[in-house]
């Protein structure tokens, strides 16, 4: 177990080792930050963003939630999404979800967990639109396995149905929204080919019209 004194010496060490390899590295990044990515991903220490996918710091903006959630009443992931796509311009919204969520997991359960279940009550809601093919699998490791997958494709959803993401299409800025997975097995990521790129590819009801002016 590692004491909190041990955290500072590592940062120390850390950003002496970063400093030798650049040593303009925090100068640079101290005067701006020009992320391509916004990482939406879970809140387990065993996914963390910039190590997966070997970015350095000012190179992914990253917000995490319980189970990877795009909300639409959430306001703190909707400012980080604004920010991310109306300020920093970035390119691609990548929601990453894992196998092995403990928070889908405690979704696909029937147990009392308290407050949290209002949370995950959202991804119950993907269970329950998705329960034939759910249930159709026999396996229960399975199951859980594509509600954590349904899930990512949900919220990718959810994204591409926000003002946010429409809006910056209407504008002609270039945006992709796309779903992954993580395996905490191997460590290796996979995509889920549900990548959005344009409000054509979202249903009609959700569609935002531009005003008229
Ligand atoms: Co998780």
């Amino acid at each position: 177990m590692k004491s909190l004194k041990d955290l500072f010496e590592n940062n120390r060490e850390w950003a002496e080792s970063v400093r030798s390899e650049d040593p303009s590295f925090f100068e640079t990044l101290a005067a701006q930050q020009n992320p391509e990515y916004l990482w939406i991903g879970c809140s387990d220490s065993r996914v963390p963003a910039n190590q997966i996918v070997g970015l350095l710091p000012g190179e992914v903006f990253v917000h995490r939630n319980v189970a990877n959630m795009v909300v639409h009443t959430d306001f703190n992931c909707l400012t980080v999404l604004q920010y991310a796509v109306d300020v920093l311009k970035i390119k691609h919204v990548i929601v990453v979800g894992h196998y092995n969520c403990g928070g889908v997991q405690a979704a696909y359960e029937n147990a009392d967990n308290g407050m949290i279940d209002n949370w995950l009550r959202n991804i119950k809601d993907v269970h329950h639109a998705h329960r034939e093919r759910i249930n159709a699998l026999e396996d229960e490791e399975a199951r859980v396995d594509l509600l954590c997958e349904l899930n990512v494709m949900t919220q990718v959803a959810n994204v591409c149905h926000t003002s946010i993401a429409q809006n910056a299409w209407a504008r002609g800025q270039k945006l992709e929204v796309h779903g992954w997975i993580y395996s905490l097995k191997d460590g290796l990521l996979q995509d889920l080919g549900c990548t959005v790129t344009g409000a054509d590819q979202i249903p009609e009801v959700y569609r935002i019209l531009p005003k008229k002016s």
